[in-house]
């Protein structure tokens, strides 16, 4: 059965744009329940563990510069099906793709710069969630 909480980060392009209001309010009418949230700036070093899946592919040391370049908003939601829910308000990873109403249409610039992230699977929801997030901080 597919868990209840997915992890997400508004990237730092959407941040500095503006746009982590809209983006957090669209979450929560979506039904989403925010459980952490914190407002960052990601080490390089940092980028690179988080995205460590992605080192041999070619966009991979240009993501974790541009991950790292400005704050970042870090989240946990809560919803059921929470994964599958939640990349289907976010859109495709390539916002050319991503079809009308869904974050990453409103609010991405390209497939680096794509607004927001959110895991693939519960067992990177809870990697990622952790790596942001110390029990204390999820309510
Ligand atoms: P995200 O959901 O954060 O997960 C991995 C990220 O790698 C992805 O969003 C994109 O920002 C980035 N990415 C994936 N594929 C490409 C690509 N072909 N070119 C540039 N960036 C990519």
């Amino acid at each position: 059965m597919s868990g209840n909480k997915t992890f997400t980060i508004i990237k730092p392009t959407a941040v500095k744009n503006g746009y982590t209001g809209n983006i957090l309010a669209i979450i929560s009418e979506a039904g989403f329940k925010i459980v952490a949230l914190k407002l960052v700036r990601l080490p390089f070093k940092g980028a690179e563990e988080f995205y460590k899946v992605h080192k041999d592919k070619p966009f991979y040391k240009d993501l974790c510069i541009f991950m790292s370049s400005g704050p970042i908003v870090a989240a946990i939601l809560e919803k059921e099906n929470a994964i599958e829910e939640y990349r289907k308000l976010i859109g495709a990873t390539n916002p050319e793709k991503a079809k009308e109403g869904t974050i990453r249409k409103m609010f991405a610039t390209s497939m680096q710069q794509n607004a927001v992230h959110g895991s693939d699977s519960d067992e990177n929801a809870i990697i990622e969630s952790n790596f942001f997030f110390s029990g204390i901080e999820m309510v």
